[in-house]
């Protein structure tokens, strides 16, 4: 596929459903269904159905895998990895920080490389993008992650994803890290979470239990702006631990991982 078109079609779907949500910013949201941790909005699945429209209506053969569903073979060598709403519980409760989420992914031997990723923040109108190989832009600037090399002058930001067992695996990192940074902040939204470290706002976003739709369009971003997304798949479809950085800061994250596990 044309990564050029690819893009601009993303940015289009991304742009509609971010404004759909800029409109709803206040009001009060149909609740789908909730858990502990977690919140799926009727909005959620109004938003995806209007970026599958957008993106189905000019590549009708390529598949999509969303948070709220997929539409044609989510193992095909090409497909869409959509988030609707990426910071759902932060946006029913009102909290402008939320964002649409959208990457296309294609099919490289027995892995998916992300090739093209958009970001939209319509609170913030911030619209983040890249194609792989290519420099990454916000509202078509470019940019570059943070030069800080030391996690005493960090920001990092840790995600708590929707399960018990992943707060019992960051809260112990939470509790090493904060003492050592500058900063810690819990912003929920992966998404935004990497693209603010692609910008160099952050220094590095940690979670275990991230889906892939949360992180896949962030994941281009933050490389092509010259970090490094480092992962690992953990038990689950679509379900990864992530070290998100400037590139600069993994040895003493990992430093103090491992005297943690001591
Ligand atoms: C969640 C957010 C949150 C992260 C969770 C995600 P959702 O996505 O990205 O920051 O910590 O792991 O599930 O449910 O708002 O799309």
């Amino acid at each position: 596929m044309d990564s050029k078109r690819a893009l601009s079609v993303a940015v289009e779907a991304a742009m509609a459903a971010g404004n759909l949500m800029y409109r709803n910013w206040r009001t009060q949201k149909r609740v789908n269904s909730e858990a502990m941790h977690d919140i799926k909005l009727e909005l959620d699945e109004r938003c995806q159905e209007k970026i599958c429209k957008i993106l189905r209506s000019v590549f009708p053969k390529v598949a999509v895998l969303g948070e709220e569903g997929t539409v044609g073979d989510p193992l095909a060598d090409e497909r869409w990895v959509i988030d609707p709403i990426d910071g759902t519980v932060n946006f029913a409760y009102q909290i402008p920080h939320a964002c649409v989420s959208i990457a296309l992914q294609q099919r490289q031997g027995n892995e998916y490389v992300n090739c093209v990723g958009v970001v939209r923040d319509p609170f913030c109108d911030e619209l983040w993008t890249a194609v792989r190989g290519k420099a990454a832009r916000l509202n078509g600037k470019k940019i570059r992650v943070s030069q800080r090399a030391r996690l005493s002058e960090a920001v990092v930001s840790v995600g708590f994803a929707k399960y018990d067992e992943n707060l019992k695996k960051m809260l112990p990192q939470l509790e090493k890290l904060a003492p050592r940074v500058r900063k810690i902040r819990i912003m929920g939204s992966a998404a935004l979470d990497l693209v603010y470290v692609a910008c160099g706002r952050m220094d590095a976003y940690l979670e275990s239990g991230v889906r892939l739709w949360d992180i896949a369009a962030g994941a281009v971003i933050l490389e092509s702006a010259g970090g490094e997304f480092w992962h690992r798949a953990l038990p689950g479809e679509h379900t990864y631990h992530i070290v998100a950085n400037n590139g600069l800061l993994r040895p003493e994250l990992e430093r103090l991982n491992q005297g943690e596990s001591k």
